[in-house]
């Protein structure tokens, strides 16, 4: 961040604290206020602890929805948009609030892909229990994840897709207010959410956006009323930019499919792609298949999107998508065809069932941090990562099991892993009654 220069600093420091003041009185606030505080700060002419002082106001008195729309203009002032017209219209985006397990970029781009609609993905690291696409993406050999603005628009022409690392230019203001909002406990704030999210999605500029909004206890914000306000609120804030949006919440009470952690969730990806059903992973993807679809054409009926999302996965269609991207950005296409030379780790302990029963919890907190544990996730945003760890879940909710099943593999390098496996293992409460199985897809929000 640029230094702090002295003479502009003093009116910019008087003009934060004017602003800190009227929103704990309770005043909205214009946006030429909230526009000069975020780009004073992406200046640098007001500190961290002003920035967060406000921040933190912010996130305890609320912004009603023209002051979101203020936070999320200032966000982008400044940075760079793509131009999506140079690679043919309609292109469409995903975002996803993120949780344990959550590969389904990996699957739906390549599908939506083959189906004929081009799709831009920017992606980010993981941090804490959730993991990230880019992290994920990162076990595969040569693949790069730093394009440049014309190899983004080279590689969508070539291929239909392309995934990548979030560019800092798009939406500056938000990479700047990100990190201090991550070691202020104000990330978890429904318009400071919406404001990020949004900003970044209207810098990408695609003409659909389809918004996986996850609940349950791995999620960023865990109950279905808060989950529901945070789509209302980006549903309602994309449409004053003029992008075309639906919400779709889906559960994230356990983890997304079976393999969490990042080569084990490129196979798992790989193998819904050969068209495998993976439980708690197929139907969610395929639901957001159909929106992503249906937001670029929205003529196209359900029931015409999924004969489509069927075809392209039974005749190999979206795999060969997948492999033929990866290769255009620096992959080499033999790991692909053949995934068990994705990084594999050296051993394997077994986490077993103490007693017979149904599966009535796993819990995606404790998979996700057993996986931190074994390296495969960070706890802070440098820690380096095993892209060969994790851990494969073979039991979900409502499952009926023996004592003596396996219910988690972990995958680790040599070591002590008795963290991770006493994580592992109070992941799962067994009981004695039957469990229905979790709901995946709970509400779409348009
Ligand atoms: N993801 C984002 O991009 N921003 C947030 O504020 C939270 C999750």
């Amino acid at each position: 961040m640029p230094t702090q220069t002295a003479a502009t600093g003093a009116n910019a420091s008087l003009r934060v604290q004017a602003s800190i003041t009227a929103k704990r009185e309770g005043r909205l606030l214009t946006e030429p206020e909230i526009a000069g505080v975020v780009g004073d700060f992406v200046a640098g002419r007001i500190p961290d602890y002003q920035m967060a002082a406000w921040l933190a106001t912010v996130a305890c008195r609320g912004l009603n929805l023209d002051e979101t729309a203020a936070l999320t203009r200032a966000y982008i002032d400044g940075g760079d948009r793509l131009d999506l017209t140079r690679v043919g219209r309609p292109v469409v985006d995903k975002h996803s609030t993120g949780g344990v397990g959550d590969k389904a970029t990996l699957v739906v781009t390549p599908i939506v892909a083959a189906c004929g609609v081009r799709m831009v993905k920017m992606s980010g690291r993981g941090l804490g229990h959730a993991g990230g696409t880019i992290d994920k993406l990162e076990s595969i050999p040569g693949l790069r994840l730093d394009l440049n603005t014309d190899e983004v628009y080279s590689v969508v022409d070539q291929t239909g897709m392309v995934i990548t690392g979030q560019s800092s230019s798009l939406a500056p203001g938000d990479g700047a207010t990100y990190a201090l909002r991550d070691v202020t406990a104000t990330v978890e704030d429904i318009p400071l959410i919406a404001a990020s999210i949004i900003s970044k999605k209207v810098a990408v500029g695609a003409d659909g956006l389809v918004l996986d909004v996850k609940t349950g206890e791995g999620a960023l914000i865990r109950g279905q009323d808060g989950a529901r306000a945070l789509a209302q609120t980006m549903v309602a804030l994309a449409r004053r930019f003029g992008l075309r949006s639906q919400a779709i919440l889906t559960d994230m009470s356990e983890p997304m499919g079976r393999a969490v952690g990042n080569a084990l969730e490129v196979k798992e990806a790989l193998n819904v792609l050969r068209g495998e059903e993976v439980p708690g992973l197929s139907a969610p993807c395929r639901v957001l298949a159909r929106a992503l679809l249906q937001s670029a054409d929205p003529n196209l009926s359900g029931i015409e999107a999924d004969q489509r999302i069927n075809r392209v996965l039974k005749n190999g269609e979206a795999h060969d998508r997948f492999i033929h991207w990866a290769t255009v950005q620096g992959a080499e296409p033999h790991v692909l065809e053949e995934p068990d030379r994705l990084p594999t780790a050296p051993c394997v302990t077994p986490v077993f069932a103490s007693r017979d029963g149904w599966v009535h919890r796993v819990s995606p907190r404790a998979i996700g941090s057993a996986a931190v544990r074994v390296g495969a996730g960070r706890l802070s945003a440098r820690a380096p990562l095993d892209h060969a760890a994790g851990l494969v879940v073979h039991h979900r909710v409502g499952d009926r099991v023996d004592a003596g099943d396996v219910l988690v593999e972990i995958h680790h390098s040599w070591g002590n892993i008795n963290a991770a496996v006493q994580e592992a293992t109070q992941a799962f409460v067994i009981g004695d009654e039957p469990c229905p199985p979790t709901t995946q897809v709970h509400e779409v929000i348009t």
